[in-house]
């Protein structure tokens, strides 16, 4: 499965393969490569169901990152805290659904990292322009840490944060660029993690856009 993933990927020379960031964590270097072609319009879809938006955190910031979400939950911020809903509260519609696309790359990439049979049922599209941050957080939001987090890197390269289960943690940078794939849990389901401000490297599929789907069994 993985050898036949990476022989249709365009670029094969580039470096792949599971590289250890922790007991419960790797990067899957280029793993969604093979997937773009599909991914791309999905997102496309997507984006025209439920728009990018800015989110307010619960202390009154607006988040520098634009997010939407596809999937039966969706995770969002407003003053009155975190959560995840089953309704867009920008339309009063549900969430669009998970593009089947989307749900096998999931999948795929959590049974490469060793977590079979991962069923996400929300993915949190974050879309990154030059100098667009994401704050150190864990992703705690959701009901069960049984499942891992897989969180697939498009477009323009991003400098990803790994620290540890306490906030002050030394962090890890580790740079992400199109196509790698991040899964993280068992016991580095609740590391802090976050994103360095991006640079203006444009990518030719994407412009000046780092996109990210991250995907989780948050019901
Ligand atoms: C996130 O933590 O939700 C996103 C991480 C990333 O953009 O790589
Ligand atoms: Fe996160």
């Amino acid at each position: 499965m993985t050898l036949d993933l990476f022989s249709d990927a365009p670029d094969a020379d580039l470096p792949r393969g599971r590289e250890a960031i922790g007991p419960g964590a790797f990067v899957l270097r280029g793993f969604a490569l093979p997937f773009v072609d599909e991914l791309l319009p999905a997102l496309n879809e997507v984006e025209q169901r439920a728009a990018f938006r800015h989110l307010v955190t619960p202390g009154g910031l607006t988040m520098s990152v634009a997010m939407t979400n596809c999937g039966r939950l969706g995770w969002i911020s407003d003053r009155r805290g975190y959560r995840y809903g089953e309704l867009d509260p920008e339309t009063g519609r549900p969430w669009p659904p998970m593009p089947a696309v989307f749900e096998h790359l999931a999948q795929a990439a959590a049974a490469e990292a060793g977590y079979e049979g991962f069923a996400p049922d929300a993915c949190l599209v974050n879309r990154y322009e030059p100098g667009t941050r994401l704050s150190l957080h864990q992703d705690k939001d959701e009901r069960d840490y049984g499942a891992p987090i897989v969180s697939v890197s498009l477009g323009m390269p991003a400098t990803f944060l790994f620290g540890g289960l306490a906030r002050g943690d030394k962090a890890a940078r580790i740079p992400l660029g199109h196509g790698d794939v991040v899964v993280w849990g068992g016991p580095d389901r609740l590391r802090y993690h976050g994103v360095l401000p991006l640079a203006d490297r444009p990518h030719a599929l994407l412009g000046s856009r780092r996109i990210n789907l991250t995907f989780r069994k948050a019901g």
